[in-house]
């Protein structure tokens, strides 16, 4: 595995998460502002032709899978295309994309056969005025209609990411993990974040452990699996159901020890944790012209700084949320 992208304490990344936009045709309370997002001149975006180029280089350098992310990346409109490309480049084994569904009934067709492997849809609630409430948007429909999409097209587990909100969504839990009986998805159940500008409470954030806890009121049977490599989620499975259900304990347990994620911004900015401030312009060496070993020497130069864990979150959890914790999620979360 390439040095450039082991850092000092041993992890080898091979999982980039490119961000193709940061624009978002959805307004997630917990996310965005009703106004969205001060948007990046066009020209500062990374070109179609500078996405691949990147993916070369990584995954030249060992990177299996990437995950094409927002904002929304499915607004984008190359996005077809820019799938295309990377299904060509030798040594990438999954291509996903995390998207919140609304586009993805209509484009699905085109971009299974351009070679997406992998799909994570974010849905918080099973009741359509409560997703207007929460998204600040119309489209429930639409994203159903994209996760049975994903189904019938033969994506198997479909991943349905639901952030859990005290007094807004945790009465849905028991609905969601009802769901899997009978279809092949993987409901995964994530720690809500607060952060500074998102206005939602940190009492609102409900623990894997009590999630945990009232699933099992319902289903006691309920079996732990074994754990995917580097995965950030916890899974389990009710026997004899179809699909499974999984925690992102991103608050609660932190999984900074076995991490091999790296980060594209939408602008071109490699970032080497999701919450670390320190990021470098791939961009602006792109631009400039640098070479492949100059920008090799560059990404493994930020790699090599990656911190063993991220402090501030997870001192965040001990006592009480600081004041202003400086992550934007359009863009780091996703
Ligand atoms: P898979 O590739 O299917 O394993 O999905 P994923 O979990 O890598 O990606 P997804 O975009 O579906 O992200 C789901 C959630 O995982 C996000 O909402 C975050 O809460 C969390 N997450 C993703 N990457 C990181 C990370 O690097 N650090 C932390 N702490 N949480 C992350
Ligand atoms: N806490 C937890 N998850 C979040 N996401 C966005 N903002 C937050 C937050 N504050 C989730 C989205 C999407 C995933 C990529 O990140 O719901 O599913
Ligand atoms: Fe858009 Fe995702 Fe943010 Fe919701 S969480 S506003 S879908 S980028």
């Amino acid at each position: 595995f390439s040095a450039f992208l082991t850092d000092s304490f041993g992890r080898q990344h091979s999982y980039l998460r490119i961000s193709l936009t940061e624009r978002c045709n959805l307004r997630c309370q917990y996310c965005m502002p009703e106004e969205g997002v001060p948007l990046t001149p066009k020209a500062d975006l990374l070109t179609t032709e500078e996405i691949l180029t990147l993916a070369r280089l990584f995954v030249k350098e060992g990177v299996n899978k990437i995950r094409l992310t927002g904002g929304e990346p499915l607004i984008r409109p190359d996005v077809v295309d820019i799938v295309a490309q990377l299904r060509r480049l030798e040594g990438l084994r999954t291509i996903g994309v995390t998207t919140n569904g609304i586009n993805l009934a209509r484009l699905l067709p085109q971009l299974q056969k351009a070679g997406l492997s992998a799909i994570n849809i974010s849905l918080d609630t099973l009741v359509p005025a409560k997703f207007e409430f929460i998204v600040r948007r119309k489209g429930f429909y639409k994203v159903m209609e994209g996760i049975h999409k994903a189904i019938e097209l033969g994506y198997s587990p479909v991943k349905v990411n639901c952030v859990v909100m005290r007094g807004l969504n945790e009465d849905e839990l028991l609905d969601f993990v009802a769901l899997t009986e009978g279809l092949p998805l993987d409901v995964r159940f994530i720690e809500y974040m607060p952060f500074d500008g998102n206005k939602w409470n940190f009492k609102k954030m409900v623990s894997y452990k009590e999630m945990l806890d009232t699933i099992r009121q319902q289903w006691p049977e309920l079996e732990r699996l074994p754990e995917e490599e580097s995965s950030t989620a916890k899974a389990f499975r009710i026997p004899g159901f179809q699909g499974q259900i999984s925690f992102i304990t991103s608050m609660s347990e932190h999984f900074c020890g076995t991490c091999n994620r790296l980060r594209i911004t939408a602008d071109g900015n490699l970032k080497v944790c999701l919450f670390g401030n320190s990021e470098v312009s791939l961009r602006d060496h792109l631009r400039a012209g640098a070479s492949e070993q100059e920008l090799l020497r560059i990404i493994g130069a930020a790699v090599g700084r990656k911190k063993r864990q991220h402090a501030e979150l997870f001192s965040m959890f001990q006592d009480s949320p600081p004041a202003n914790l400086s992550i934007s999620p359009w863009d780091p979360f996703h």
